[in-house]
This record gives structure tokens, C-alpha cells and sequence, in this order.
């Protein structure tokens, strides 16, 4: 078995290394305080790529595979978790989604500009009542001929402010359940489509986080993805996949917390020399090194599972399951290690520590990877 990276690989890896401390590091303090959307940096990040990284070139993405982008996620995120999930969110779930279901006529649309990252793109399935229960759309599509009519609220949308195009999950037939629902291309400014105000969070403060309201918004038929009513199909699909870019997110913050936590070891003194020769601190490092590297593993199988084309469900769930519960710890722990330092914003740990917590919770919570592990391997 080969472990080693193609030197392509290698060459993105170290591209978003160099952007990360270069573009994200000044200024990431900021941004997290007054919650400023790192509109600059993202421009940036689409110049070079990392907007549409697995998109084909032929529709203006980066064709790169999915091991460069779970490469590229960890270092991004070890410095800005609020860039990387705007980073994932256009890659995982809007590119994705659009270039696996998308009509030839919606690629060229929305897939170009969206992988070229001219416009960035948002997925809108939670609402106030429909969370971890997706198939409990409230969010109506009535199918009216020619177009859809949509209602209702989605809530918690990562870039809802500013995106340019929304995919929407909404129940089109009830009576059918989640083969009644339907995915929408929704574009901002449509009449009826409303942003509401940015939701003030704990952690990814940096992010734009917004519920979003439709009040009779008129939906060509054109802009359904796929066959009428895949739409939870096709969110459970997408959903799958971005798990993977979560999980890299959750490797990266707790890598970039562990570095800190090991820097800092060294240098502070305490009873006549570093904490980290205090075997209470070095044995907190070694477990911190080791569950980083069962995360990295984790990550690099899910994503040589979908590069091969094999199925990702299990291995991705897996991934973040874990790669999100351990950052959690890890990034706690690198506090603690800071001690009274690892309180105050300037040594980045507690930022980490805040942003590790919504990667337990987003694009499924811990409980619903276990979920879907539990009913992979029961159906082994
Ligand atoms: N691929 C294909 N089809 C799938 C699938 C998958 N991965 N998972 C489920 N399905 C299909 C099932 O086969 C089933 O279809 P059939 O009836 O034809 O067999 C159908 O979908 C319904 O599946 P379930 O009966 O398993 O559905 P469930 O109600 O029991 O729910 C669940 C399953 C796993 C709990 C699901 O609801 C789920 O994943 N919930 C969490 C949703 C989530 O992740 N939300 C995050 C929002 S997005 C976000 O966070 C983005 C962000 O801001 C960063």
C-alpha cells in the first residue's frame, strides 16, 4: 500500500499552505471579532483555484482529485475554518451536486462561474424544524406547469448572504414523502426570495450565516435538478461528499491547534524548564499526534474511496465522525496546554477551539454519522 503524495498533490498542498499564512493569517483575528466575511481572501482563493477544485476544467474547475482537496481543506482550515467551509460548501455541495445531476444548460449557467469562483454558491436544507430530520421539508415547491412556487423558510445557510445561487430542497408532494421532494437553483434576487440577518455564532464567526425566507418565488422548471422528486436523493448524495470536505476542515483545525499547543510547549517554561519535557504535557502532545493521524487516514480513505468511485457513505460518515469529535478535544486541549494564553484571543487556540465545536454539527451532528455508520455496517 502507498501512503506517499504525487507531486501534484504535494505542489497543492504546500499552494494552500503559502495562501494560509500569506492571505487568511493576518487579519483571521479580526474577522472572527467583528465577524467579517473574508470577501477578499475568497476572491482569491477562486483566482487560484480552490473554489471548484474537482470541477473539469471544460466547465472552469481546477480538475484536480479529491485526496488534493482534502490536502488543501486542512490547511486552509488549520488557519481559517471560516474560509474553509466557504471553501467546502461551493466545492462538496453546490459544485458537486450541479456537475454529477446538473443539466448540460445549468452547468454552463451556474456551474462555470461557480467553479472559476466568480460567484459563490450556498445549499439550503435545514429549516427551524427539519435539521437532522431532512425528510421533514416544510418548504413547499408547488409544481404550477411551467415553473415551481416556492414558501418557506430555510434556516442556518452557510454564504446565505452572499452567494449568488442557492440550491433549495423543497417538498413539492407531500402524500409521497421524501420521493415528493424536489431540488431547486434558486438565484438571489429572484421576487419573493428574502435573506434574513446574519446569525451572531460561537465559532466561524468570519462566515455568513443567514435563515433565508421565499414568499411565492416563481422557479423555472429549467433550474430542477434531475428527475421530479430526487431531491432528498440528491441531498443525501451531496451530503456525503461534503462530509468529506468536513472532516478535513476538523483535521485542519485540530492539526493547526495541536502545532500551536507544540510550539508553545516548547518555549514555556515552568519548574525550571519547558512544560513539554513534563511528562503531564507530553502525553497530552502524543495523544493529540496520534488521533491526528488516524483522522488524516480516515480523510485520505473516504477520499480515495470517491476517487475510485467506490462508495463514500460509510467511509466519509466515519471521517467526520471522528475527525469532528477529536478536533473538539484536541482543540480543548491545546487550550489547556496555553493555560491563562490559551484564554485570550491572540493565540489563536481558543478561536480553533470555538470553530472545532460546528463541525459536530454541521452537514449532519455527530449523532447522525452514527446513523448512517450504524446502518452500514448492520447491512454489512
Ligand atoms: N445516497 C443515496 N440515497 C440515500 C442516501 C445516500 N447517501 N441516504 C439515504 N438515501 C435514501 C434512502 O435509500 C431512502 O430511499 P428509498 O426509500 O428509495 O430507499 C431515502 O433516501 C430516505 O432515507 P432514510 O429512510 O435513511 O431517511 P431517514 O429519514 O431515516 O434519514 C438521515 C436519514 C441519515 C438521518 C438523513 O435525514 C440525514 O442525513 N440527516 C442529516 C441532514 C444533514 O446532514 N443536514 C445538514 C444540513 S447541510 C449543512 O449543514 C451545510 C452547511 O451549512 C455547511
Amino acid at each position: 500500500m502507498d501512503f506517499s503524495l504525487t507531486e501534484e498533490q504535494i505542489m497543492i498542498r504546500d499552494a494552500a499552505r503559502d495562501f494560509a499564512q500569506t492571505e487568511l493569517l493576518p487579519g483571521v483575528i479580526e474577522r472572527d471579532e467583528h465577524q467579517k466575511f473574508p470577501a477578499e481572501q475568497i476572491k482569491k482563493m477562486g483566482e487560484l483555484g480552490f473554489l471548484g477544485m474537482m470541477v473539469d476544467p471544460k466547465y472552469g474547475g481546477s480538475g484536480l482529485d479529491t485526496v488534493s482537496y482534502v490536502l488543501a481543506m486542512e490547511e486552509i482550515s488549520k488557519i481559517d475554518a471560516s474560509a474553509s467551509v466557504v471553501m467546502s460548501v461551493n466545492n462538496s455541495l453546490v459544485c458537486w451536486g450541479l456537475e454529477t445531476y446538473g443539466t448540460e444548460d445549468q452547468k454552463q449557467k451556474y456551474l462555470v462561474p461557480l467553479a472559476k469562483g466568480e460567484i459563490i454558491g450556498a445549499f439550503c436544507l435545514s429549516e427551524p424544524e427539519a435539521g437532522s430530520d431532512a425528510t421533514s421539508q416544510r418548504t413547499t415547491a408547488v409544481d404550477m406547469g411551467d415553473y415551481y412556487l416556492v414558501n418557506g423558510t430555510k434556516n442556518w445557510i452557510t454564504n446565505g448572504g452572499t452567494a449568488s445561487v442557492y440550491l433549495v430542497i423543497a417538498q413539492t408532494d407531500v402524500a409521497k414523502g421524501h420521493k415528493g421532494i424536489n431540488a431547486l437553483i434558486l438565484e438571489k434576487g429572484m421576487p419573493g426570495f428574502e435573506v434574513g440577518p446574519k446569525e451572531n455564532k460561537l465559532g466561524i464567526r468570519g462566515s455568513d450565516t443567514h435563515s433565508l425566507m421565499f414568499t411565492d418565488v416563481k422557479v423555472p422548471k429549467e433550474n430542477r435538478i434531475g428527475e421530479d422528486g430526487f431531491g432528498f436523493k440528491f441531498a443525501m448524495k451531496t451530503l456525503a461528499g461534503g462530509r468529506i470536505g468536513i472532516a478535513s476542515q476538523a483535521l485542519g483545525i485540530a492539526s493547526g491547534a495541536y502545532e500551536l499547543a507544540l510550539n508553545y510547549s516548547k518555549e514555556r517554561k515552568a519548574f525550571g524548564k519547558p512544560i513539554s519535557e513534563h511528562q503531564a504535557i507530553a502525553f497530552k502532545l502524543a495523544d493529540m499526534a496520534t488521533a491526528i493521524e488516524a483522522i488524516r487516514h480516515l480523510c485520505m480513505k473516504a477520499a480515495w474511496d470517491k476517487d475510485q468511485h467506490q462508495n463514500y457513505d460509510l467511509s466519509g460518515a466515519m471521517a467526520k465522525l471522528f475527525a469532528a469529535d477529536s478536533a473538539m478535544w484536541i482543540a480543548t486541549e491545546a487550550v489547556q496546554i496555553h493555560g491563562g494564553y490559551g484564554y485570550v484571543k491572540e493565540y489563536h487556540v481558543e478561536r480553533l477551539m470555538r470553530d472545532a465545536k460546528i463541525t459536530q454539527i454541521y452537514e449532519g451532528t455527530s449523532e447522525i454519522q452514527k446513523i448512517v455508520i450504524s446502518r452500514g455496517v448492520l447491512n454489512e
